[in-house]
């Protein structure tokens, strides 16, 4: 069997969540954007849960994004995030090709911004040449980071300088529900600071897909034209529905165990010689750090393939392993023992940690 850590999205779904899919893919699903009955319970339960007055359901995580983005800039405008964010790095510049944003990407610490430079882009006194930013981005869990949760007083904060600012914050919450189990905080505590929020369902929830957009009613009024303009309004919903609403139902309380399997899988690699150091506070991601050029990393990646275990290159020297709901603790001694048997196919040598 392969054991496939590329992504979180690759955790498989629960029963329940099939059985209430094929039920909900049995009932008449409705006509209108927001008419299907699994629809409206899905998006009422994460409003709730996130504090938010509305939100609305999406096909992807990046959709949900980039329509927050639209929903609160205007063409020209300014969005400034973390330079290594998902929004920034990865969704193949749609701020800027289709929102007409321009990013202003900040030198960030483990995904948290700078206050100072954040203050000063937020500032439109300092020089009229210059507009101040509109919104902010956050992430949290910060993927580019291994995952780790903002702390809530930095969102608290940065939330504050936004209003002040009379700009946005978007919270990229892809792993959000991560974030908030590893802080042992509520959803809507972290969500509170923020005009509007993001979350994957198909992530450590394990929803087959789906992302939803939480935030005003009155955002979220114009987040549903942005997303039909965009092709975004998914017909019929109710299957996608129903299974979500299964996944933040019940996967919340399950998330711990693949932030401790995360933290065991981190151990036992650096235990063999591999530099993949457990992260204190840090939830279902382990990067391992194997120092080598990207060719080589390629060859270690498909060494490590042809042990039936997947992974991914991440940045400079990097490997990323996601767990996930498939990703059982009596796999990860299998894991260990791919990484020592494609350490000796590719003739890496053992690592200092
Ligand atoms: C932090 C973050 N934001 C957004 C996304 C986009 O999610 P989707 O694949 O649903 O578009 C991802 C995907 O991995 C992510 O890691």
């Amino acid at each position: 069997m392969t054991l496939d850590l590329r992504s979180d999205f690759l955790g498989p779904p629960t029963p329940a969540m099939l059985e209430a899919m094929a039920a909900a893919a049995a009932e008449p699903d409705g006509f209108e954007l927001r008419e299907n009955r699994q629809q409206r319970a899905l998006e009422a339960h994460a409003a709730e849960l996130l504090g938010k007055e509305d939100a609305l359901l999406f096909p992807t995580c990046t959709m949900a994004n980039l329509v927050g983005v639209m929903a609160q800039l205007r063409p020209g405008e300014v969005v400034v995030g973390d330079a290594e964010s998902h929004c920034l790095t990865s969704e193949t510049g749609g701020i800027a090709a289709i929102a007409g944003g321009m990013t202003r990407g900040l030198n960030g610490t483990a995904g948290q911004l700078p206050l100072e430079p954040l203050r000063d882009v937020l500032d439109a006194r300092t020089d009229p040449q210059r507009l101040a930013a509109r919104l902010v981005l956050l992430e949290t869990t910060h993927n580019r980071a291994g995952g780790l949760p903002l702390p809530l007083d930095h969102i608290e904060q940065v939330g504050e300088m936004a209003r002040r600012g009379g700009a946005g914050l978007h919270i990229d919450g892809a792993r959000f529900f991560n974030a908030a189990v590893a802080l042992g905080v509520s959803p809507a505590a972290m969500a509170a600071p923020a005009t509007t929020v993001s979350i994957s369902l198909n992530k450590g929830l394990c929803a087959p897909n789906g992302a939803l957009l939480a935030g005003s009613r009155e955002l979220i009024a114009r987040a549903l034209i942005l997303r039909q303009q965009l092709g975004g309004g998914i017909r019929p919903s109710g299957a996608i529905a129903a299974a979500a609403l299964v996944a933040l139902e019940t996967m919340l309380p399950q998330l711990q165990r693949d932030h401790d399997n995360a933290r065991a899988l981190a151990a036992g690699l650096g235990q063999v010689g591999f530099a993949a150091t457990p992260q204190s506070g840090g939830t279902n991601i382990v990067l391992a750090d194997l120092g080598l050029p990207r060719a080589a990393i390629d060859a270690f990646l498909a060494a490590l393939a042809r042990q039936h275990v997947l992974a991914i290159a991440f940045g400079a020297g990097r490997i990323r392993l996601c767990l996930h709901r498939g990703i059982e603790a009596a796999d990860l001694p299998t894991i260990i023992s791919a990484f020592r048997a494609a350490r000796a196919a590719t003739g890496m040598a053992p690592q200092e940690n």
